[in-house]
């Protein structure tokens, strides 16, 4: 069973859960739970560090894990990761320590079971090819957008490539787009791709089929789901990964009229049923 669909939830609206001194990862953090595949136990979760955290055993994780800070500092290894930045650890990297001083809030995307493991890997585990070891992401350029269908309507469009596996085509991105013009911008077409997409939203508003999300959405969408007209009257800076292959984008025939004022009509897990309708304080960024 893979993960299920989920589109979209506001992360404001998700409790936080308390790790606790015992807790087999990352113990005395905090954690919003966003999606996870039973199966594989792979799972994105924004992670909590309060200020002061420290993991001083050395250890490793059975499993890859990806994040991008969201607020404050936080070091792996003596590599300290500030707001913005970005990284890919392979399972099986030794980690000497991990610690916050400031505390930081990490997008955190585990590829598997994720317990720390307080022992040397095992000599085949880690592959350092895979290794990302920190990318400043608000210093790196942005590349305009290939797909005339995007370039036209993205009036200030951009992304940044932070990882594209060389085997199974999978990327994990920042974009930027818009803003659009109400007056000229009317339509679009809606778009299909053949792998997963899922994206966080760092800044401004996007209307799609779900609703229009604000900072702080979060959606996970398996492949083969139509999905738009997309559209931002503010602009948006939003966080992307694909899963389960390269991203290529089928187009609707016919453009579809852009509603700015969608209603919230998300798809939700039952977990995220208990509290995505839940009213929240949009200064929080999630
Ligand atoms: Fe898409």
């Amino acid at each position: 069973m893979a993960r299920a669909h989920l589109e979209y939830i506001q992360t404001q609206t998700v409790p936080w859960k308390q790790l606790g001194k015992d807790a087999l990862s990352r113990p005395g953090a905090r954690v919003k739970p966003l999606s996870d595949d039973p199966d594989t136990k792979a799972c994105t979760s924004i992670l909590q560090y309060p200020a002061g955290w420290r993991m001083d055993r050395p250890h490793y994780l059975a499993c890859d894990e990806e994040f991008f800070v969201l607020r404050g500092s936080f070091a792996i290894g003596g590599v300290t990761y500030r707001k913005g930045d970005y990284a890919y650890i392979p399972a099986g990297m030794p980690r000497p320590e991990m610690m916050s001083d400031d505390g930081a809030d990490v997008l955190t995307f585990f590829e598997g079971p994720h317990e720390s493991i307080y022992a040397d890997a095992p000599d085949d585990l880690y592959d350092p090819t895979k290794l990302i070891a920190r990318l400043v992401t608000s210093e790196m350029p942005w590349v305009p957008l290939s797909d005339p269908l995007l370039a036209s309507l993205a009036t200030g469009g951009g992304r940044k490539v932070l990882r594209q596996d060389p085997k199974t085509g999978e990327r994990t991105w920042v974009l930027k787009l818009g803003p659009d013009d109400p007056k000229t911008f009317t339509a679009m077409k809606t778009e299909t791709h053949p792998v997963v997409e899922e994206t966080f939203l760092l800044e401004g508003e996007i209307s799609m089929q779900c609703g229009v999300q604000k900072p702080g959405a979060y959606f996970w969408r398996p492949e083969g789901i139509e999905h738009g007209p997309v559209g931002t009257l503010t602009g948006m800076l939003g966080f992307f990964r694909c899963k389960g292959g390269p991203l290529t984008t089928q187009w609707s025939e016919k453009a579809v009229p852009i509603q700015w004022e969608r209603p919230y009509k998300p798809v939700l897990t039952p977990t995220a049923a208990a509290y995505a309708h839940n009213s929240y304080d949009p200064s929080l960024a999630y």
